[in-house]
């Protein structure tokens, strides 16, 4: 186990035993951690430490967690598998699973304003962009525009607004964290680099939807069944992957304007590249 999943780990334990936090736990683990792994990839860009960035990092992985136990319900994308075993609510019940998502953004608060890593006023930037991303700037109201379209009702703008905001939301935090711990004032600049990041990733988890299995992603690949307004909705599998290419190149270069050495960041988007 890495120092970061350890992170987690004693969060875990740090908790009420009950079964609301053993369902957090069981949701919580098999993520890839990308969202963290920006933070701390841009942290080490502007040499502070990893370590730093693990109560952010923690809250928005709380969050991410959340996001996908309610995506999946029933009422929602109605997926049985998610991070390579049964979805929250199948392995447990629907009321818990609706509970535990409840509990884990709620956690996501608790853990930043307790937290022994920052002071006040970097506690209230993360929290003030936390709110304000997940909410209606960013992945609630993304995921209300996901389940009011379909593939009939999507063209190329609201393909943007949808995957800006349900997706785009939590890839902006995880570039204003590291900002914020840094005391940096740059907020255009890493929100724009966290919505360019976010695209990508939402095209990529679109393309994946046909192009790879349910067993190589660990997860039900729903989007058709569902009639959902995705990427696909509106370009050919070739056209995607081209898009996608082109967004790589326009990040890049916008990489370009940083003021923190981007090589790890550029490391991680390599593996994002090519997975
Ligand atoms: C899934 O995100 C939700 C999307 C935005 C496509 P991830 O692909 O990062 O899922 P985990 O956190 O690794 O399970
Ligand atoms: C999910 O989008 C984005 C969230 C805010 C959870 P998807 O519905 O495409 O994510 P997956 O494919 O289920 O992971
Ligand atoms: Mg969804
Ligand atoms: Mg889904
Ligand atoms: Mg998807």
């Amino acid at each position: 186990m890495n120092n970061f999943e350890k992170h987690i780990s004693d969060y875990f334990a740090s908790l009420r035993s009950c079964q609301i936090s053993e369902a957090e736990r069981y949701a919580m683990d098999g993520g890839k951690r990308f969202r963290p792994r920006i933070i701390f990839a841009i942290l080490k860009g502007m040499n502070i430490p990893e370590e730093k960035g693990y109560d952010a990092a923690l809250a928005l992985e709380l969050i991410q967690t959340f996001s996908l136990i309610h995506d999946d319900l029933p009422c929602m994308d109605n997926d049985d598998m998610r991070r390579g075993k049964p979805s929250l609510h199948k392995a447990f019940r629907e009321d818990i699973a609706l509970l535990a998502g409840d509990e884990m953004l709620n956690d996501a608060y608790r853990v930043i304003s307790e937290s022994k890593t920052y002071d006040d006023s970097v506690k209230v930037k993360l929290m003030a962009s936390l709110s304000r991303y997940v909410g209606l700037d960013g992945m609630i109201y993304g995921q209300l525009l996901d389940v009011t379209n379909d593939s009939s009702t999507v063209d190329v703008e609201k393909l943007f607004e949808i995957q800006d905001n349900k997706t785009g939301g939590l890839f902006k935090i995880s570039c204003l964290f590291p900002m914020h711990i840094a005391k940096l004032d740059r907020e255009d600049y890493f929100t724009k680099l966290g919505s360019m990041i976010g695209q990508i990733f939402q095209n990529q988890d679109d393309l994946f939807d046909i192009i790879k299995t349910e067993a190589e992603m660990g997860k039900n690949l729903s989007d058709a069944k569902n009639d959902k307004g995705s990427a696909l909705s509106i370009y050919t599998v070739e056209e995607l992957k081209k898009i996608i290419d082109d967004e790589f190149d326009e990040l890049d270069k916008y990489l370009e304007a940083a003021d923190f050495d981007t090589s790890y960041l550029k490391e991680l988007l390599l593996k994002l590249k090519e997975r």
